[in-house]
């Protein structure tokens, strides 16, 4: 286990390290002496705990000391490490400011050991009582050993930081685990790393099976807030695979949330579409199907084709090939024309992969990472453009299309000549343009969509600046 003690008192200090080194040599203890030394220290590494001594200078020797100094560091700490314990020191009663309150009210209370029992994660301990802090710092390192000692971790083509084996195991003591099998799923496009898990008991019972999304407490509680607005309480039971679980601390700065794992769906559109155009068919009228509790309940209005593009791609991220797209297209006069729209809950990145298939044709959707309210052709449009932008889709469409059919995107007789899956292409187009406004809501969300894949490394970029061409070409048509 490793302490952080923010403490800018030698003897305390001391008194403390020697105390609990005695009691619990594992515990490896590094120390700030100051606001500059403690927030080095805060973005260098993770820990599972952190002191926070309030009263301390703002660098190493200054004789500054302030209680807004260790405010400060707390905010940062809090910050930066979202899942860590903090416990705050205090010395003298006068400390005892609102801020320390307040800190204290709006602490976050998790299970920080898979024992569901919450926990505080912002405690205050009075330097008096150092014995019962040392204590309390000890039972936790024992806890933590617990648990590395009672559940193996089985990573299987994986390596795992030492922050995800340990929220990990908090899932495997949840489901009173010994043995937890970590296989990787992810394709990797995003920033967080996804897991089948499977926990089994010393009796090697199956306890859990689940699908892991290991990834920042952000970028979880964001995905969470998308599936409980627009995926649980919308869609039918079984279009999704649904949550289980979730922590958020206890982990250093991995959070994770847990699905259930859709056995039944080994294949994923993709592979569907190599197979049979006839059975891909009938997955995108499901998906119709699947999707109409979000296109039905629409809104429509206004916006410019520069939201809307920036919607998809930041302004940051789009001016390094604004050259490129300029030269091509009269990229102002695209971007400044009004598009009205209509706009509803989509998935928001409906690419074969996250669309997985049961042998009968069931299509589930995964991955709710971009859930939220877009235009209502945009999965359409999406799902029609990942066979030209997704890597995986390469090995599916070969060769079609050249560029110049991809220049006649909006011409569906020369684009779809020599296409693997013409119909497909065309109902997808149909459905898009039957959930749209009118024609320049899918022109628009069409360039937006190819102007954003120049933004990957390994997408074809001809490719998408011709649709984007001929999208704003058409656009600017009607
Ligand atoms: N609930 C689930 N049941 C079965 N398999 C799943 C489930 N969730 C994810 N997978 C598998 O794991 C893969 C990666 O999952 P997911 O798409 O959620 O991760 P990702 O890293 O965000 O992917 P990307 O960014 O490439 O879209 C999926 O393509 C799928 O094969
Ligand atoms: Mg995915």
């Amino acid at each position: 286990m490793r302490v952080l003690l923010i403490e800018d008192d030698q003897a305390f200090a001391s008194a403390f390290t020697n105390a609990l080194q005695d009691l619990e040599p594992s515990i490896d203890c590094l120390h700030a002496w100051s606001r500059e030394g403690a927030v080095a220290a805060l973005g260098s590494s993770e820990y599972d705990t952190i002191l926070c001594d309030l009263s301390i200078p703002s660098t190493d020797g200054a004789l500054d000391e302030d209680v807004i100094h260790g405010i400060s560091v707390y905010q940062q700490a809090r910050k930066l490490h979202p899942g860590t314990q903090i416990l705050i020191l205090t010395g003298h009663s006068e400390e005892q400011i609102d801020f320390v309150t307040t800190a204290i009210q709006e602490a976050p209370r998790e299970d920080l050991f898979g024992m569901r029992r919450p926990m505080a994660l912002t405690r205050l301990i009075r330097k008096v009582n150092l014995d019962d802090c040392i204590l309390s710092l000890v039972e936790f390192a024992r806890a933590q050993q617990q648990m590395d000692d009672t559940i193996e971790i089985q990573e299987r083509g994986i390596a795992l930081t030492s922050a995800e084996r340990r929220l990990l195991r908090i899932f495997a003591q949840r489901h009173n685990g010994a043995i937890i099998d970590v296989l990787p799923l992810s394709g990797g496009l995003s920033q967080s790393k996804t897991l089948r898990v499977q926990v089994q008991d010393s009796g090697l019972v199956t306890r859990a099976v689940a699908v892991a999304k290991l990834g920042s407490l952000e970028s979880v509680t964001d995905e969470e807030t998308r599936y409980r607005k627009h995926i649980a309480p919308l869609l039918g039971v079984g279009s999704f695979t649904s949550f289980s679980d979730e922590i958020r601390a206890g982990a250093g700065s991995v959070a994770g949330l847990f699905y259930t794992l859709a056995e039944e769906y080994q294949t994923s559109f993709f592979d569907v579409l190599a197979r049979s155009e006839r059975d891909a068919l009938l997955v995108l009228d499901r998906l119709v199907e699947l999707e109409r509790p979000w296109t039905s309940s629409w809104a429509s209005k206004q916006i410019r084709v520069e939201d809307l593009r920036r919607s998809m791609i930041s302004d940051d991220q789009f001016i390094p090939y604004a050259d490129s797209v300029r030269a091509l297209i009269p990229l102002d006069q695209v971007e400044r024309c009004r598009v009205t729209v209509r706009q509803c809950p989509q998935h928001g990145d409906l690419h074969g992969l996250n669309i997985l298939v049961s042998g009968e044709n069931r299509p589930v959707l995964i991955d709710y990472g971009d859930v939220g309210i877009w235009c209502a052709c945009y999965d359409m449009i999406v799902l029609e453009l990942s066979l030209l932008f997704h890597p995986t889709s390469v090995a599916v469409r070969g060769d079609w299309p050249s560029v110049e059919q991809a220049a006649r995107w909006n011409d569906l007789d020369v684009y779809v000549a020599d296409c693997p899956f013409p119909e497909f292409v065309r109902r997808c187009r149909a459905n898009a343009i039957r959930l749209a406004a009118a024609r320049r809501d899918v022109f628009a969300n069409a360039y937006s969509f190819a102007v954003r894949q120049l933004k990957y490394p390994n997408t074809d970029k001809n490719l998408a600046l011709a649709v984007a061409r001929c999208a704003a070409r058409e656009l600017l048509r009607t």
